[in-house]
């Protein structure tokens, strides 16, 4: 049987890299379902789709051929054989993320490929709505959030770090985050929402190994 730990939460909370090194510290698999959401993005731009036709999006999702490969420099994502590792994390792709992520079809085409994910001894579920959606009956459910303004600034940091050519603006960069959280919210299909059942953690002022500690400790009482 598989344990199933699900982390959802705003964008730049933390639960990338929180949930990568809890996947690694277990021995788990791990399901980062952004990057599904923004291969979905991705595939529907190269293949020139409209995005308000909801019926080609649901299509790009149903067929996407993606493969993750994890090295000990992290994960490198292909789609349809090509290295979209970098591709996937630029703003642009953020935004057509949440945008295909607000289609229902979207969103369903990629339910069983994400419950695949679920494999013994277990899986850390990154997202919006692992615990409410994708795996209701989750062993432990963290809901990590953070200020607006904290999660701005560590994402102008990532952004700098990734060295993608753009350019950055953390004015710019708290404006995306906060048009995204009200995307994400608001939809009608699977809004970003705590699970009743799920454990609260404000990360704004800890640190990651704080963070993964407190984690650590909740799955060692429930296992
Ligand atoms: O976590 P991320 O920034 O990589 O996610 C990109 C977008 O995908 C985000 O705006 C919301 C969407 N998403 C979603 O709707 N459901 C998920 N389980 C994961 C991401």
């Amino acid at each position: 049987m598989a344990f199933i730990i699900t982390i959802d939460g705003p964008s730049g909370a933390g639960k990338g890299t929180v949930s990568a090194k809890l996947a690694h510290e277990l021995g788990f698999a791990l399901l980062d379902s952004g990057a599904l959401y923004r291969l979905t993005g991705l595939a529907a731009r190269l293949n020139q789709c409209n995005f308000s036709d909801s019926a080609a999006l649901g299509e790009v999702a149903r067929s996407l051929d993606v493969e993750f490969c994890s090295t000990e420099a992290g994960v490198t994502i292909y789609l349809s054989g090509q290295d979209v590792s970098q591709a996937i994390r630029t703003e642009q792709a953020g935004m057509d993320a949440s945008a295909v992520a607000a289609v229902p079809v979207v969103r369903e085409a990629l339910l069983q490929r994400q419950r695949d994910f679920a494999k013994a001894p277990g899986v850390v579920a990154d997202g919006r709505d692992m615990g409410s959606t994708v795996f209701p009956d989750a062993q432990l459910k963290v809901f990590l959030t953070a200020s607006a303004e904290e999660r701005a600034r560590r994402r102008l940091a990532q952004l700098q770090d990734a060295n993608t050519g753009e350019s950055f603006d953390y004015d710019k960069i708290l404006q995306d985050i906060e048009a995204r959280d009200k995307q994400d919210s608001e939809r009608s299909s699977s809004p970003l929402q705590a699970a009743s059942d799920a454990v609260m953690l404000d990360s704004s002022d800890k640190s990651i190994a704080e963070v993964l500690a407190d984690i650590l400790s909740l799955y060692r009482s429930r296992c």
